[in-house]
């Protein structure tokens, strides 16, 4: 059978992720509007202050989500890590000296579910970057790929990533208690993201 006639297979959204896309969908906006991006990147020093703003939040967050508990879902406790992205962004463009904090989020991703959360927030934002980076390129006259790895997860398999998740989320059934823990954790992540990287008034 050609690929063209082979029925598609169908996508299962799992109801952990319904839960975590409706849970969330407020956090997204406030985030979105308090990192103003690409808006905020006007020249290079300042994608230099946002790529070490964001380090600041990424840093702790996939240090948490590492050492969390996955035991009760298969996929790896370091899926789609961007941090070293972001390490190689800021080396790229020359700014150096940037030491990311070796504390924790202070956001609970311990168990499963709350690791879930948190992973649902890193790996979704690959999706906003891949519209981020060309507007950023364009406007600083950058080569694809320049200071932008991060934004664009190069050399990753974001796509994969974020399907081999869903995936694993649909494969296994969760409690309502189990749901709003993921959430929870995953408003918590967007809320110390926000924190962590908003725009600084200047001056
Ligand atoms: C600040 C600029 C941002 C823009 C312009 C942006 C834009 C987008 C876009 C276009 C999508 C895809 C929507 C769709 O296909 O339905 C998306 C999804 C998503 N973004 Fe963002 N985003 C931004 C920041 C962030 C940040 C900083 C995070 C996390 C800290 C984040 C987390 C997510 C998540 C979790 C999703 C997945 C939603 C889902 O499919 O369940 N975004 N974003």
């Amino acid at each position: 059978m050609s690929d063209q006639v082979r029925p598609r297979r169908a996508v299962v959204v799992s109801p952990m992720l319904t839960a975590l896309r409706e849970g969330t969908r407020d956090h997204h906006v406030v985030v979105e509007r308090r990192l103003a991006l690409p808006d905020r990147i006007r020249g290079r020093a300042d994608l230099g202050v946002t790529l070490a703003a964001l380090l600041a939040a990424w840093a702790p967050l996939e240090r948490d989500l590492a050492a969390a508990d996955w035991t009760g879902l298969p996929v790896g406790a370091r899926l789609g890590e961007a941090a070293a992205l972001l390490r190689a962004d800021l080396t790229a463009l020359g700014v150096v000296g940037v030491v990311a904090s070796d504390r924790t989020s202070g956001v609970r991703l311990d168990t499963t579910p709350r690791a879930v959360g948190g992973r649902y927030v890193l790996l979704g934002s690959a999706l906003g970057g891949s519209v981020i980076a060309p507007v950023v390129e364009r406007r600083l006259g950058l080569a694809e790929g320049e200071g932008t790895r991060f934004f664009r997860r190069s050399g990753r398999a974001p796509g994969a990533d974020w399907r081999d998740f869903r995936q694993a989320l649909a494969g296994r059934g969760w409690s309502s208690a189990e749901r709003h823990d993921a959430v929870e954790a995953a408003r918590q992540t967007f809320e110390f993201v926000g924190r962590t990287a908003a725009v600084r008034p200047s001056g």
